[in-house]
């Protein structure tokens, strides 16, 4: 299995590998049933959304796993700067393995790969959001590791209309 930076070609097959795996995680935290979801939400899901995507080629430190040409794994990140109390840090937004390809150190060697690219680039630290109960996650990013304490990340929905600031 090779991995080797994400390119612009890879977003077809990396969109359909992120959805599975986002689908896979709301199967067991969600009680919709994804195809009852609105199609404009499903579409602005994941790093690998049109929206999003090519913002996540940009610094290099997005990568995939490879074999035979088809895409078995995948890593989103990128560099931000001046946040958590570090100038510079290896965001990562999010990561899959196919099913057929787990416990393999498919996952284990795309976290590695980034990290190693981002220390390059002169990154001080790693912030990966995890879901809580996410045990295989969890595991990867110890044996890594990355240090975990109870600080959870609170989002808030600036386009809420109802919000009031
Ligand atoms: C999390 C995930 C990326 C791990 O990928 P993987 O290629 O199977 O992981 P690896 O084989 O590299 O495992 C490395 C280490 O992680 C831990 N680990 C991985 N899967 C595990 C599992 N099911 N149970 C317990 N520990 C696990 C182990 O410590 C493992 O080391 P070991 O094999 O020496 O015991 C994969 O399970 C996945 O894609 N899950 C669905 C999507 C997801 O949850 N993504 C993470 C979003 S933050």
């Amino acid at each position: 299995m090779e991995i080797r930076q994400m390119k612009l070609k890879d977003a077809e097959k990396v969109r359909g590998l992120e959805l599975s795996c986002i689908r896979e995680y709301f199967a067991e935290t969600i009680e919709n049933n994804w195809d009852d979801l609105p199609k404009e939400w499903k579409d602005n899901l994941g790093a690998s959304s049109a929206n999003h995507f090519g913002s996540y080629l940009g610094d290099g430190l997005s990568f995939v796993a490879e074999e035979d040409g088809e895409i078995y794994g995948f890593i989103f990140a990128k560099i931000l700067e001046h946040v958590f109390d570090v100038s510079k840090l290896v965001w990562i937004e999010n990561m899959g393995v196919h099913p057929y390809a787990r416990r393999n150190a498919v996952g284990y060697r795309l976290l590695r790969e980034t990290l190693r690219k981002g220390r390059e680039m002169g990154a001080e630290a790693g912030h990966s959001m995890i879901q809580s109960g996410n045990a295989p996650s969890i595991m990867l990013h110890k044996k890594i590791g990355f240090f975990m304490d109870r600080r959870e990340v609170a989002l808030l929905d600036l386009k809420d209309p109802k919000l009031k600031l």
